[in-house]
């Protein structure tokens, strides 16, 4: 059987599948349950400093089948309530990645910061919400403000801080490498796309903060792109997601250039056990493949002769 082990920025994973942020609840018990069905790892709901109810619904449309626009207005506890829910979690035995989103530098490091003290394994940086004004992408779309704030971060905290990226830029590919350059372990790729959705008999926009982010199948080939690029311009790891729904698009954005993967809407379709069959159909393709291990497998498709 394949080797599905990799290490990402440091971190062992014991397979390259990650909860994505925000898509699984953001309490212990269902962050460890997906470790539990087979995640290689699970990344937390995106925390900040004040407990935040979230839009108004309707939050979310389903497209039948492929994905979803969203727009939950980023619900959370806040970080002082958060401790007790990594605590459930790692002692479960999960690996735990702690998502944190803020305004600006000094809040990112503060926060970081405090998620570092909770014992996680690594830091996620939400750049990259598509909607919330004055956070995510809003603060993830220029060069300079990734780096400002991921050289904060990475200087507020011993563990490996991955940068999650925004796809509505022109150049993804330059904020990696901004993040880099501020001494992030690794990048992840890609967050939703801005989109909208208008409900015809209201004649109003559909989710009731209006403009939402598109996730699913039909991102994955965006999502690929992205990662195809950054794989070309930077030497830290890169984590591939978007769209991802059955092993040969992991494998997809492996060969792409991404050392693991996040799993996020086909978890919402497939429910959790979509872990453990993704585990097993991947260590399946690659032996099909003759592909001894996913590290084989991650650029490869950079290599194949013209
Ligand atoms: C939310 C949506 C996102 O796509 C994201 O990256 C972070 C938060 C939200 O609406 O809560």
């Amino acid at each position: 059987m394949a080797d599905l082990k990799v290490t990402l920025a440091g971190i062992p994973l014991r397979n390259p599948f990650l909860l994505a942020s925000g898509i699984w609840g953001e309490s212990g018990s269902s962050l460890a349950g997906a470790y539990a069905a087979g995640a290689g790892g699970v990344i937390t709901k995106s925390i900040g400093r004040e407990p935040r109810p979230g839009y108004p619904n309707p939050t979310v449309v389903t497209f039948d089948q492929w994905g979803f626009l969203n727009a939950m207005g980023l619900p959370n506890p806040g970080i002082e309530s958060y401790p007790e829910e990594v605590a459930t979690a790692r002692k479960s035995g999960a690996l735990v990645i702690g998502s944190v989103f803020g305004p600006d530098a000094a809040e990112f490091a503060d926060l970081a910061g405090r998620m570092a003290d909770l014992g996680v394994a690594g830091l996620e940086l939400n750049l990259s919400c598509p909607h919330a004004e004055g956070l995510g992408s809003e603060v993830g779309q220029d060069p300079a403000d990734v780096e400002e704030i991921t050289r904060a971060v990475v200087r507020a905290v011993k563990i490996p801080v991955i940068v999650k990226l925004t796809p509505n830029t022109s150049d993804p590919a330059g904020l990696a490498e901004a993040a880099e350059r501020a001494g992030a372990a690794a990048v992840s790729a890609i967050n939703t796309l801005r989109a909208l959705a208008i409900d015809v008999r209201l004649r109003r926009p559909t989710l009731a903060h209006g403009l939402g982010g598109l996730s699913g199948s039909a991102i994955k080939p965006i999502g690929v792109a992205c990662v195809w690029q950054i794989f070309e311009r930077v030497k830290i790891p890169v984590i591939g997601v978007g769209g991802i729904m059955t092993a040969e698009d992991a494998l997809e954005y492996i060969m792409a250039g991404a050392r693991a993967v996040e799993v996020g809407t086909a978890v919402a379709f497939k429910g959790i056990r979509v872990f453990g069959d993704l585990v097993r159909d991947l260590g399946r393709l690659l032996d099909e493949l003759g592909i001894a291990s996913v590290n084989d497998a991650v650029g490869m498709a950079h290599r194949v002769p013209a």
